[in-house]
């Protein structure tokens, strides 16, 4: 059947291509956002709610003021769950389109955003947060940065911290029909993000497979 392009999926990954073809593995999200504040286009990946396994989590794991960042942030609705948990949280995004959107969505909020590059992150957050949350942005960057955008990961946790990681599962998909963005992680990858004091405590498939879940920990 062949593709309709007023589909989001389809809209994403043509701005996708021409980014990737300049040599910007991130150069697709700002325009997408502006275009999406204009009405002009559809965030694929925006649902209005927080993670549903986020948020399962965070109802047992209250934040009693610890310090959390949210990686690759989008409209926002993890880093409000976080802070209504107790967390004393900063996110951020690539696009500064994103950012602004999220402060006229939330305009109370007691979350810090910012606009920062996952592959080029403010080196004070090096170990500087007690929980980082990546949801389905690593995946929206190519596999050629990929290890790049987990080594930030995975050094924002500080020592005695958590980082919690959900992203679509490369095992589930068929890839000779495939055609990112999102460029989902296999098991190798998600077991990647233990690495420099770094250690797995968790991986798990869910949602029947389609997805990961894993938790990863810095000893103290
Ligand atoms: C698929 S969306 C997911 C958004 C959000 N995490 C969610 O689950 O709804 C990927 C997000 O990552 C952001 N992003 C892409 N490249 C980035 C980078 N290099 N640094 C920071 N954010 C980035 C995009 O702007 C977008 O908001």
């Amino acid at each position: 059947m062949p593709e309709d392009p007023s589909d989001p999926d389809v809209e994403a990954r043509r701005r996708a291509e021409t980014a990737l073809a300049a040599g910007d593995p991130s150069g697709w999200f700002e325009p997408l956002y502006a275009a999406a504040e204009a009405g002009d286009a559809v965030l694929p990946w925006f649902r209005g709610e927080p993670c549903l396994e986020l948020a399962a989590w965070a109802r047992d794991n209250p934040g009693d003021g610890k310090r959390a960042l949210v990686v690759g942030c989008g409209m926002g609705d993890d880093a409000e769950l976080l802070a209504e948990s107790g967390y004393d949280t900063a996110a951020f995004d690539v696009s500064p389109s994103a950012i602004k959107a999220v402060l006229n969505r939330f305009p109370d909020t007691r979350v810090a955003y910012r606009t920062a590059d996952l592959l080029d992150p403010p080196p004070e957050w090096r170990h500087a947060f007690d929980l980082v949350v990546e949801i389905l942005t690593v995946q929206s960057l190519p596999k050629n940065v990929r290890g790049t955008a987990i080594g930030s990961v995975s050094g924002f946790v500080a020592p005695g911290g958590l980082a919690l990681v959900s992203a679509v599962a490369e095992e589930s998909i068929d890839l000779t029909t495939w055609a990112g963005p999102p460029w989902p992680l296999n098991g190798a990858e998600v077991e990647s993000f233990a690495r420099d004091g770094v250690a797995a405590r968790s991986l798990d498939r869910i949602r029947d497979g389609r997805r990961w879940w894993a938790e990863f920990t810095r000893e103290a």
